[in-house]
């Protein structure tokens, strides 16, 4: 939800904050704000609005200062005002933190602090953080102390970062259900929510767990578990990375960037993995619980938003070429029901950052039922990915824009891997996909050779107000997402639906102002999708349809047609939500939208 970066070494502060800022800008983005320490003094400077914003009013400013936070915000207690933009500052001004995810019992702090004198200016549940810390620091003889005994006050989400003026080269961090890396570099070190803030400066990261708390100067780090009252020795990592994946380069923005890397999103999640020559389906990251998954009789897929459409493409794909029973629940579903859940229950959580809340406290919630817990994740060390007991990373590279593309392709590529995996070659079905996959990259590439016709389609629909997308089998989930990508961006009402359910409700809505967007690719359902195509187009309502090359009689049905390239029914969801993708970026763009970072969203929900 909320950047935060952090600074401790030799170089400039100030350069290193904002930079970090700009790289996480697209966490959250209502407010920016950082603090330094120099020549004993701390100086906070804040904006509304944009990184961008900031930078102009740090510009000029000569400040050698060698400790030094930053904070983009997304706002959850406050409105967006300066005030309530971080870093948040004890009232004395001699404390400076940044914060994500959620002080619960704020309210009562409050209250205690300002029973003992202490002032408030923000909105901010953060704001006690710091006057918490200087409450302590009158009664303990350290900062570490303070810093200590504050967060056992706290209860709630968060990832903290403090520096003081009483100790101008310390980094104080803190980590419980909100992710912070410590970046590890020569006679310098960092801090920051996700490695591609600081990935241009060091790859060794320390990945930091729930109750650690962390005292980093430039030369040292040192680690203290609240929880467990032990001083693990810092695990130092690799971001498995490169800096240049992380930038945004000559594309127009991030969005269209990833798009175009879905096809390399196919190859690098079968790589090494879909060996059609061997015909057989490696996935290293479940072998440790290959003697578990043998007695595996259901599988309950937990994910929210993207990842959650992509579990219900998995259903099909597990259900149909392994024989196992699937159930998809959105995660904040399935954390309140009291669902029998038997030990021979596998559950499986999705999640591109591996960070998303919701999808955590499900991983939480059958912590002691003794079931196996799998993930399919595509930020390396992220918490789901260290949660579970097994899993398959999507290996896409780091995905920026706000809306998903590239994960989702890698998530149904690895559910389809794993459904293989689990069929034990046993399905027909097994080496056609093992072939199917070699060649699907350059069929993906094909529709994005094609862009400017799905541009130039696209645009034809930009102001309408309400969008129908429907399709039928593995095409339902696949309308469902592209849907969600349509609504997310160009901030236009649409909603996936099942095409058999048109004459159920749905065709209601139909007019010439509701335009339908029809998955009618090539499948033993087409022509009852034709009709459901020709039940719209009787009530005057446009249609856009998704066919597969070749078909040229779909023209005269429909006002618009899209085409993609042939593929086996189990890999069609994935090229028919490319194209949506597409068409959804056009519109949004037509729309004069920022597709990275749409209003209201971030890209990591780290709070419920
Ligand atoms: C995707 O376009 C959305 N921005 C959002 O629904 C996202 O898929 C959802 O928040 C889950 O995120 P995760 O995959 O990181 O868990």
């Amino acid at each position: 939800m909320c950047g935060i970066i952090g600074y401790t070494g030799e170089k400039s502060g100030l350069d290193i904050v904002l930079q970090g800022l700009e790289a996480l800008e697209y966490r959250g983005y209502d407010s920016a704000g950082l603090a330094v320490i120099e020549n004993g003094e701390g100086k906070v400077f804040k904006q509304v609005g944009r990184v961008a914003g900031l930078r102009q009013v740090v510009n000029g400013q000569e400040l050698a200062a060698h400790l030094a936070i930053g904070h983009t915000r997304w706002a959850t207690h406050g409105r967006v005002t300066i005030q309530n933009a971080h870093p948040q500052v004890n009232s004395e001004q001699t404390i400076f933190v940044v914060h994500n995810g959620i002080i619960e019992n704020f309210g009562e702090l409050r209250d205690k602090l300002v029973a003992n004198g202490y002032t408030f200016i923000s909105e901010t549940d953060t704001e006690v953080v710091p006057n918490l810390i200087d409450f302590y620091l009158k009664q303990l003889d350290s900062f570490k102390a303070a810093f200590e005994a504050a967060l056992n006050d706290i209860h709630g989400a968060y990832s903290i970062v403090a520096i003081s003026a009483h100790d101008p080269e310390t980094l104080y961090a803190a980590r419980l259900s909100s992710p912070l890396v410590i970046g590890v570099g020569e006679n310098e070190n960092f801090l920051a929510s996700d490695p591609s803030a600081i990935i241009e400066h060091t790859k060794k990261v320390i990945y930091l767990e729930d109750y650690d708390v962390a005292v980093i100067t430039k030369s040292d780090v040192k680690i203290h578990n609240l929880k467990q009252n032990t001083t693990p020795e810092p695990k130092v990592e690799l971001i498995d990375y490169d800096n240049e994946e992380a930038l945004l380069g000559d594309f127009p923005n991030f969005m269209f960037k990833e798009i175009t890397e879905t096809p390399a999103a196919i190859r690098s999640a079968s790589l090494g993995r879909a060996l059609a020559d061997k015909n057989l389906v490696k996935l290293g990251g479940l072998e440790s619980v290959i003697g578990q998954l043998k007695y595996i009789d259901r599988i309950v897929i937990v994910a929210m938003g993207t990842s959650y459409y992509a579990g219900l493409v998995g259903e099909y794909l597990i259900e149909e070429l392994a024989g196992i029973p699937v159930e998809v629940q959105l995660a904040s579903e399935f954390n309140y029901r009291n669902e029998p859940f038997s030990r021979s229950t596998a559950l499986l959580a999705i999640s591109q950052s591996g960070e998303t809340a919701d999808t955590i406290a499900a991983l939480k919630k059958v912590e002691d039922y003794g079931v196996l817990r799998l993930g399919i994740v595509n930020a390396v060390g992220s918490t789901i990915a260290r949660m579970t007991d097994a899993g398959v990373y999507c290996h896409a590279g780091p995905e920026k824009a706000v809306a998903s593309t590239k994960a989702f392709i890698a998530q149904v590529t690895v559910l389809m891997l794993i459904a293989l995996n689990l069929s034990k070659g046993r399905s027909k079905r097994f080496k056609p996909l093992l072939e199917e996959l070699d060649v699907l990259p350059a069929k993906a590439q094909a529709i994005l050779d094609q862009v400017e016709n799905i541009k130039n389609i696209a645009e034809k629909y930009a102001d309408y107000r309400d969008f129908l997308f429907i399709g039928r089998h593995n095409s339902f989930p696949a309308a469902l997402e592209g849907a969600l990508k349509l609504k997310e961006i160009s901030y236009m009402h649409a909603e996936g639906y099942a095409a058999g359910e048109m004459k159920h409700g749905p065709l209601a809505m139909i007019d010439e102002n509701f335009p339908t967007f029809a998955i009618a690719t090539n499948s033993p359902l087409l022509d009852k999708t034709l009709s459901n195509i020709q039940e719209i187009r009787a009530r005057k309502g446009p249609v856009v349809a998704l066919a597969t090359e070749g078909n040229e009689s779909i023209k005269e049905l429909c006002d618009d047609v899209i085409y993609i390239p042939n593929t086996e029914p189990e890999t069609q969801p994935i090229l028919q939500v490319i194209a949506m993708q597409l068409f959804a970026y056009y519109i949004a763009m037509k729309r004069g939208y920022d597709v990275d970072r749409p209003r209201n969203l971030a890209k990591s929900v780290t709070v419920e």
